[in-house]
């Protein structure tokens, strides 16, 4: 349901919105199953109203970079949240950040998803969950490599427990984080989601093939009862929420190129080195499709959409999330440059292991059947990467 289609009334029924608090900008903090609650500015229970019900929707992850923004755009779609994470790569505050974006408040339960007991008991003690959005696991490339069951044990293991978690309690819309990183370097550009998918690079890699199939194999079979998932499979994610509450929390350093760049021009890195000038591209670095966190978020939305309206064409659905159009890291560093007028120290340096030469997105697929299309440009994101990096200097 969406916020804007119900009129808020007064406990008395008459209509609120031009009355305070709602004129002076009092916002919706709770809102679910047969109330919704509203506070001043002053924190001051003001108004209840309403019976309709927001659909629940769980979000694994939802404190992490991705999993945060999605959240913002859940909520300002009427979904209500609520999140599990284990914090292994993610801070509390986020909670708070995301209310102080929203005005709305998020439930938020710590555990760990690979706890297959305390998995089953939140499914049981939440059945009104209607879809699930499944962001938690591991990221690292080079960390996989280093320590693969790491990877291949929190990344397989918390999906199958979602899987049988959504099974014993009739959640049955599923959304799952994939990675362009299934196509390897795909011999046609821009990829579509008919290119095969070829044998990853990394466990890392490996994790999101083997989860793609696991939930496909599961839900044509025969134990799964009318379960639906849609596959996205994100290109570069990068930026953060304009409001700079939210962004890419990397512990320790960053494996990917933006808070890279963005914490040496910050001071915190001494010079960024750009891994290849030797590929066969424009100018002789790697080539990507990044695409802004928030879009990427908004996609998830109309994912969930598609499927909790029935939407649907077949039981698991593949999209492509990018923009459509590629940039080099030096395009990326130009980018950054003209928007925060700062110079970037960086070096070219031999290619990293592992790395393909170009790759970028068709997101055909996702811009007519989805109705989503990526917004941001490049120096909209870089800019707001920025921003988030200076926020996090206070
Ligand atoms: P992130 O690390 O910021 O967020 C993941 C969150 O999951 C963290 O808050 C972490 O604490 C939590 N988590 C991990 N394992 C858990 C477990 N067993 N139980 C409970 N919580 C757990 O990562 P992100 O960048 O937001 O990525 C989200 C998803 O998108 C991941 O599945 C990732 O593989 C996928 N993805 C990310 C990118 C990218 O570039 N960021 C690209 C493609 C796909
Ligand atoms: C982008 C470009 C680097 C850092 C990774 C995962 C992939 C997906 C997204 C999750 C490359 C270059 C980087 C630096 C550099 N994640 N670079 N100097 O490699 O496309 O993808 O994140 O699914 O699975 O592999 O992203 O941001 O690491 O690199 O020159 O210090 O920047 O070589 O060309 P990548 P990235």
């Amino acid at each position: 349901m969406i916020f804007s289609d119900f009129l808020p009334r007064t406990l008395n029924g008459e209509a609120a919105e031009n009355q305070p608090p709602f004129r002076d900008g009092a916002k919706l903090i709770f809102s679910g199953c047969e109330k919704c609650v509203f506070l001043d500015r002053t924190q001051t229970l003001l108004y209840t109203f309403c019976n309709r019900k927001f659909m629940k929707i769980l979000v694994t992850g939802g404190m992490g970079y991705i999993g945060s923004h999605t959240a913002v755009a859940l909520q300002e779609h009427g979904y209500e949240v609520v999140m599990v994470d284990n914090l292994s790569n993610s801070r509390r505050e986020v909670q708070e950040n995301i209310f102080r974006i929203t005005g709305k408040a998020i439930a938020l339960e710590v555990f760990d998803l690979c706890n297959a007991d305390r998995t089953r008991a939140f499914f049981s003690a939440h059945k009104d969950i209607e879809g699930v959005i499944h962001f938690a696991a591991h990221k690292a490339v080079g960390e996989s490599v280093a320590n693969p069951m790491k990877y291949y044990g929190n990344n397989l293991i918390s999906l199958m427990n979602i899987l049988r978690g959504m099974d014993n309690t009739g959640s049955s819309t599923l959304v799952f984080s994939s990675s362009c990183t299934v196509y390897g370097q795909p011999e046609e550009l821009p990829v579509s989601e008919e290119a095969p998918v070829q044998k990853a690079l990394s466990p890392y890699g490996n994790t999101k093939q083997i989860s793609e199939e696991m939930i496909t194999d599961h839900i044509h079979s025969e134990a799964c009862d009318g379960m639906r998932a849609v596959l996205l499979r994100y290109f570069n994610p990068i930026g953060a929420h304009d409001s700079a509450h939210i962004g890419e929390l990397p512990l320790g350093v960053p494996d990917n190129l933006v808070p890279y760049i963005t914490q040496t021009a910050a001071g915190k890195r001494d010079q960024l080195k750009v891994f290849g000038n030797d590929y066969n591209t424009h100018d002789g670095t790697a080539i990507r499709d990044y695409i802004h966190v928030m879009d990427l978020a908004h996609a998830h939305v109309k994912a969930l959409d598609r499927m909790l309206q029935g939407k649907h064409k077949d039981p698991v659905e593949i999209f492509n999330l990018g923009t459509g159009t590629g940039y080099s890291v030096m395009d990326v560093i130009k980018a950054f440059e003209k928007v925060t007028g700062k110079p970037l120290n960086y070096a070219f340096a031999p290619r990293r292991p592992g790395d393909v030469e170009k790759v970028w997105a068709n997101p055909e697929k996702a811009n007519k059947i989805l109705q989503w299309k990526a917004k941001q440009n490049l120096e909209q994101m870089m800019r707001s990467a920025w921003k988030w990096e200076m926020s996090l200097k206070k």
